[in-house]
C-alpha cells in the first residue's frame, strides 16, 4: 500500500496514545473494583492511592497531548470518509480529548473536597496538593457531592465514548478505509513510499 508521511500520526502522538489507553483502561478497572467489589478495606485504600497516582499521571500526559496536538496537527482524515463520518470522528474525537482532561480534574476535585481530607501522594512517593481553592472552602460538603457526581457519570459517559471509539475504528478497519496503521507503532518510514 503506498502510504505519504502524512497517513499516520507520529511516533510522540503514538506513544501519547497507546500509554494513555492502557492508563485509562486501568483507571476504569480500579475505580470500579474499589467502588463496587466488596474488597477489604485496606485494599481498597490501597487501590485508591494507586488510582490516584495513574490518574494524575493520566491527566499530565493528557496536558502535553493536547500541547502536542497543537505542535503537529493530525493526518488528514482519508477521502473515503463522507462528510457525516468525518464530522463523527472530529466530534468524538474532541469528546475523547474533553474527557481525558475533564476527567482527571473532577476526581482531583472528589480528594480536593473529600470530608477525610486524605493527603495524595504518587506512588508513595510524591507529594500531590489539593487543590487550593477547593480544600479552603469553609463547606465543602455541596462541593463534594458534586465532584463525585461529574467524577462517576463523567466516567461513565467517557467508558460509552471510548466504546464507540473503538468500535468505530475496528468497523473502519475492516472495511478498510481507515487503517489501524494510522495509529500503529509498526508503521516504519520504510513503509511509506513517495
Ligand atoms: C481510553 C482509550 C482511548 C482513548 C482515550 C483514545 C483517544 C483517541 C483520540 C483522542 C484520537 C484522535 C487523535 C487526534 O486526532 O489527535 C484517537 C485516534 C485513534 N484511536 Fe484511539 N483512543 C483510545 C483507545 C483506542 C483503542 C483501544 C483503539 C484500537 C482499536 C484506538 C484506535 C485509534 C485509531 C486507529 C486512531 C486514529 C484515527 C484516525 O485514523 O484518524 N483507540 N484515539
Ligand atoms: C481518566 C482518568 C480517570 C478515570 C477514567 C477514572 C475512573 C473512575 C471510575 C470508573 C470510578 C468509579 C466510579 C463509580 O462507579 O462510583 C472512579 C472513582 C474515583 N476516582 Fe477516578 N478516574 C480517573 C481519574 C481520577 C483522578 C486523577 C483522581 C484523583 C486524583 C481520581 C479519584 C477518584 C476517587 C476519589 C474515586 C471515588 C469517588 C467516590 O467515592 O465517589 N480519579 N474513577
Amino acid at each position: 500500500m503506498t502510504r505519504s508521511p502524512r497517513d499516520h500520526y507520529d511516533a510522540v502522538a503514538v506513544m501519547l496514545h497507546w500509554t494513555m489507553a492502557l492508563g485509562i483502561f486501568v483507571l476504569i478497572g480500579l475505580g470500579l473494583a474499589m467502588k463496587h467489589a466488596g474488597l477489604p478495606k485496606a485494599r481498597v485504600i490501597q487501590l485508591y492511592q494507586l488510582h490516584k497516582s495513574i490518574g494524575i499521571v493520566v491527566l499530565l500526559l493528557a496536558v502535553a497531548r493536547l500541547a502536542w496536538r497543537f505542535v503537529r496537527s493530525a493526518p488528514p482524515l482519508p477521502d473515503a470518509l463522507s462528510a457525516l463520518e468525518r464530522r463523527a470522528a472530529r466530534a468524538g474525537h474532541a469528546a475523547l480529548y474533553v474527557f481525558m482532561l475533564a476527567l482527571p480534574l473532577t476526581g482531583w476535585a472528589v480528594v480536593s473536597t473529600a470530608p477525610l481530607n486524605i493527603p495524595t501522594v504518587l506512588f508513595g512517593l510524591i507529594p500531590w496538593p489539593h487543590i487550593w481553592f477547593l480544600a479552603d472552602l469553609p463547606n465543602k460538603a455541596p462541593a463534594f457531592a458534586v465532584a463525585q457526581a461529574l467524577h462517576k457519570y463523567g466516567a461513565y459517559a467517557l467508558i460509552a465514548v471510548v466504546a464507540g471509539h473503538v468500535g468505530a475504528a475496528l468497523r473502519h478497519a475492516v472495511k478498510g478505509d481507515v487503517p489501524l496503521a494510522r495509529m500503529s507503532f509498526f508503521t516504519h518510514a520504510e513503509d511509506i513510499s513517495e
